[in-house]
């Protein structure tokens, strides 16, 4: 009993003193990967400008066509393609300078457990002791091997812990509005639909400099239908927006019903106030699930109710036409329909929602003149009685006496019927209607803001210029347009919009300011010449046949390995060619190393059992052959880890510019196929494409130096004794299945979790784009239920890949531990009976053990750095 303690401790304090190396080279590694961490969050910024260019160019493809703007979208792209690449190398180089010094402390434990074994064994005698030290050196082996695993998995884990930080950033976030709380505030029994503004003033938070509303005083009668009017930019929208708490005004006193806006129960507020937004709000459902958005409780709604609204709207000639009618699933945005569409289709929601109070945000723009008409008729017919306020710039909408609040610059100028306003002869309301003769703002159709966001992108930001190398070959289309156009409309000047003299500081000022158009009203006008002559442009578009080499460079379906390397050579430079060469030569070496390790660990282990007397020389000439081998295998698998990664992301970064050209170079009627979604595209050129440089940057290395490794070992064993190697050899048949099964069984996972995956991506890109609506609407209760039901397809399909890849991994291992049980069984026997040299026996030992279990790991990491 005494002798098992002392071996026990003996044992014990062997491997607390190799543990202690262990903290040592675990300290060094949490530095190291902190340091890491911050090279992944700075690679990950570039990365996320390449995508916003995408998102940016290809919902706005109309506009970079108009423009001829596509050369200038792939050098942007080039350029933040390129910019993430540089930060990636810088990744890939500080991950293997750590490597390196990982790879060679780890390997150096075990030189250094050894030393101080030899010494120990140099005063022992008892076999129990000798086994102590042997159990105490295989514990630390393993222990090693474990930790060697982490190593090609180290940028993968930053790049989720940044991941997670950001995820986590956003969780932690104060919420200004708890839309959870259900009741927080007044809420009237009725509402009747009095409204008041009381000196108002706002400042958006993101420009501090312009005054949203600037002293806004009006009064809206309950029952009153009102319209408001204004330039461009004075505050109409925003006044909409703060009535319904979407913004908080700064000072000043909003009342409903003389109960001010910051008493009242939120909820309350968007059950009694409807917007119907510029920019139609419509999700990707179905038409008639967009038009029940509308009501709280659908229980009692029919299909008869949802025809008659859009009816109402004169929708029903439109969806009829349409191949699935009211079941037609509209794109995020609604932008399979026309905008006058759009429009129309919010309007029938917001027809079936009728509140005591409702604000349209130019309803009829986009509408031609009959339905217009047609509709404001129908519009007045079914609110009368309750609070309308109309906002417009179509001032034909306004009959002699309906009453208007003129707006300028945050506030409201002149007020009255509008035959009153217009016997005025001057005046606010007078101006306004003096630019009503050029009425070329109706004729724009109503394109997202998103796509005059990107025409400011290409005209207005300076710095945009400094960014673009191409842009001297764009610029002078551009600018030919807009002279072409100025000239175009110069013999009728005098009839041009003109809204430098459109300036109301006072009741009576009109100031004599020269009709200089400003640069940005000059390229409104050349969008609007763009934009009158669209039908022709697009279908001349549409025209166009995709070039052949476009349709072959699309990929179909699952490419063979053989396929997807075969684009390296085109796409990558010669010194990545002899980047991509030497990196595979030092994962033959690196993995070289291993067998070569596992050999000189055999002479160790064998000197422990034969010579005693020279321990000591021999062991230290083992010793130090085991620090040579470290540093080769340090500086060799650094090399292939910095080499293959670099040009992998070189490879991709080529193949992803190629293929953004190429999407932009598309025909317009590319784009209006579903599986070339906006977030399909940015997907497959980031996320994809991430995926696909790891094919060569981790798990050809990784492929190739496993099979070096089971070469070497097993050729070495053969030469050693083939009886006990073909016994040793059962498992790899085992692995190769369990490798076969695996592939095929994730692949399956994959996809479906790439699905599940990008079902969830469009849903939350529809949802934040909409944010506004889904509060007023108080659609938070529907989102939430879809947005968990997707999250647990999710979470199933992830469920299943994990069950999937954990069962395939227990097999692997399982097969090793049966292969290495099984070997050592019969070694034993072949020493017992046929004479087997101990020496060979512990060589194969070695050599079979570490090239088999270096396979199974290999086994487990290629499916990790995929995920
Ligand atoms: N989200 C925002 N962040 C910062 N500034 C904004 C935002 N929305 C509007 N603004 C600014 O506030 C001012 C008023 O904008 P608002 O949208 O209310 O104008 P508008 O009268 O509705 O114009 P339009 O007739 O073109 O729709 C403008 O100067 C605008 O640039
Ligand atoms: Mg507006």
């Amino acid at each position: 009993m005494a002798k098992e303690l002392e071996w026990f401790d003996n044992t014990e304090h062997e491997i607390l003193r190799v543990a202690n190396r262990c903290h040592t080279v675990l300290f060094f590694m949490a530095f190291n990967f902190d340091m890491l961490s911050w090279y992944a969050g700075g690679g990950s910024r570039p990365l996320g400008s390449a995508a916003q260019s995408i998102s940016r160019a290809v919902k706005g493809i109309d506009t970079v066509k108009y423009f001829n703007g596509q050369e200038m979208e792939i050098s942007l792209y080039g350029t933040a393609v390129k910019a993430a690449g540089l930060a990636y190398n810088r990744i890939a180089k500080y991950a293997a300078f750590q490597n390196a010094i990982l790879r060679f402390l780890t390997l150096m434990v075990f030189v250094q457990g050894f030393w101080y074994a030899t010494t120990l064994v140099t005063r022992t005698t008892t076999f129990q002791e000798y086994s102590g030290y042997m159990t105490a050196f295989w514990a630390c082996l393993i222990a090693g091997q474990q930790i060697e695993t982490i190593f090609p998995l180290v940028i993968v884990l930053e790049k989720g812990k940044y991941a997670a930080s950001n995820l986590r950033r956003l969780t932690m976030v104060d919420v200004e509005f708890d839309l959870t709380r259900r009741r927080a505030g007044v809420s009237p029994r009725k509402c009747n639909g009095f409204i008041a503004f009381q000196d108002v003033r706002f400042h958006y938070p993101s420009r501090r400099d312009v005054a949203g509303l600037n002293g806004l005083s009006m009064f809206v009668n309950a029952g009153e239908t009102v319209f408001i009017v204004g330039k461009s930019g004075c505050g109409k929208s925003t006044l909409a927006n703060l009535l319904l708490t979407v913004w908080k005004h700064n000072s000043g006193s909003i009342l409903i019903d003389e109960n001010p806006l910051e008493k009242l129960d939120r909820k309350w507020i968007h059950d009694n106030v409807t917007y119907v937004p510029q920019r139609p709000a419509l999700f990707n459902e179905s038409i008639s699930r967009n038009i029940r958005f509308g009501k709280a409780n659908t229980d009692n709604l029919t299909h008869k109710d949802i025809w008659r609204v859009c009816d109402d709207v004169f929708l029903t000639e439109v969806i009829t036409g349409l191949p699935n009618g009211l079941r037609t699933k509209l794109k995020s945005g609604g932008t399979n329909l026309s905008g006058g569409q759009r429009q129309r289709v919010s309007l029938a929601r917001a027809r079936l929602r009728d509140t005591s109070i409702m604000i349209l945000d130019e309803p009829t723009t986009g509408l031609d003149e009959a339905t217009k008409v047609l509709v404001m008729n129908t519009l007045r017919e079914w609110r009368k009685d309750k609070t309308t306020i109309v906002i417009t710039h179509n001032l034909s909408d306004i009959r002699p006496n309906d009453w208007v609040y003129v707006m300028d610059a945050g506030r409201v100028v002149q007020v009255g019927e509008r035959r009153t306003l217009e016997a005025l002869y001057q005046g606010p309301f007078a101006d306004l209607l003096k630019n009503v003769e050029t009425p070329y703002e109706e004729s724009i159709p109503p394109e997202s803001c998103y796509e005059e966001s990107l025409i400011d992108y290409y005209m207005d930001d300076p710095e945009k210029e400094n960014q673009c190398p191409n842009r001297t070959t764009i610029l002078p289309f551009v600018e030919n347009s807009i002279n072409a156009f100025r000239q175009s409309l110069a013999p009728r000047a005098h009839k041009s919009f003109n809204p430098s003299r459109v300036t109301f500081q006072n009741h009576r000022a009109t100031t004599a300011a020269p009709p200089v158009p400003s640069r940005s009203q000059t390229i409104k006008r050349a969008t609007s010449q763009s934009r009158k002559r669209p039908r022709r442009t697009r279908q001349s578009m549409e025209e166009i046949p995709p070039k052949p080499e476009c349709k072959s460079t699309i990929m179909k379906g699952q490419q063979g390995l053989r396929h997807i390397f075969s684009t390296i050579g085109p796409n990558t430079s010669w010194s990545d060619k002899l980047g991509i060469a030497i990196g595979l030569l030092c994962c033959i070496v690196s993995a070289a190393a291993t067998p070569a390790f596992s050999f000189a660990l055999a002479r160790l282990v064998y000197i422990f059992f034969t010579d005693l007397s020279g321990t000591g020389t021999k062991a230290a000439f083992w010793a130090l052959v085991i620090t040579g081998i470290a540093l080769l295998d340090a500086v060799t698998s650094s090399l292939q880890l910095f080499l293959l990664e670099k040009s992998a992301q070189r490879w991709i970064d080529s193949v992803r510019i190629r293929a953004y050209g190429l999407v932009m170079s598309q025909a317009r009627s590319w784009f209006d196929v579903d599986k070339n979604k906006t977030s399909r595209i940015a997907q497959d050129l980031e996320g994809n494409a991430e995926e696909m440089r790891n094919l060569l940057g981790r798990q050809l290395g990784f492929a190739v130096g496993a099979l070096t490794i089971l070469g070497i070992g097993v050729g070495w064993s053969f030469t050693q004794d083939v009886q006990l190697t073909a016994v040793g050899l059962v498992a790899i048949p085992v692995l190769l299945l369990v490798l076969r099964v695996f592939s095929w069984v994730t692949e399956r996972c994959e996809e479906r979790c790439n699905g599940e995956s990008e079902q969830l991506a469009i849903f939350l890109r529809d949802m934040l784009d909409n944010l506004v609506a889904v509060r007023t609407l108080s659609l938070k209760g529907y989102f939430d239920h879809k947005h968990h039901r997707l999250l647990r397809r999710s979470l199933s399909a992830g469920r299943k890949r994990a069950v999937c890849t954990g069962l395939t991994v227990g097999l692997s291992d399982t097969g090793v531990f049966l292969a290495t049980a099984l070997l050592f069984w019969y070694g034993a026997r072949l020493i017992v009976q046929n004479g087997l040299a101990l020496e060979k026996a512990l060589t194969v030992f070695s050599m079979l053990l570490f090239s088999l279990s270096n396979s199974a790991a290999t086994l487990r990491i290629v499916p990790q750095v995929s995920i």
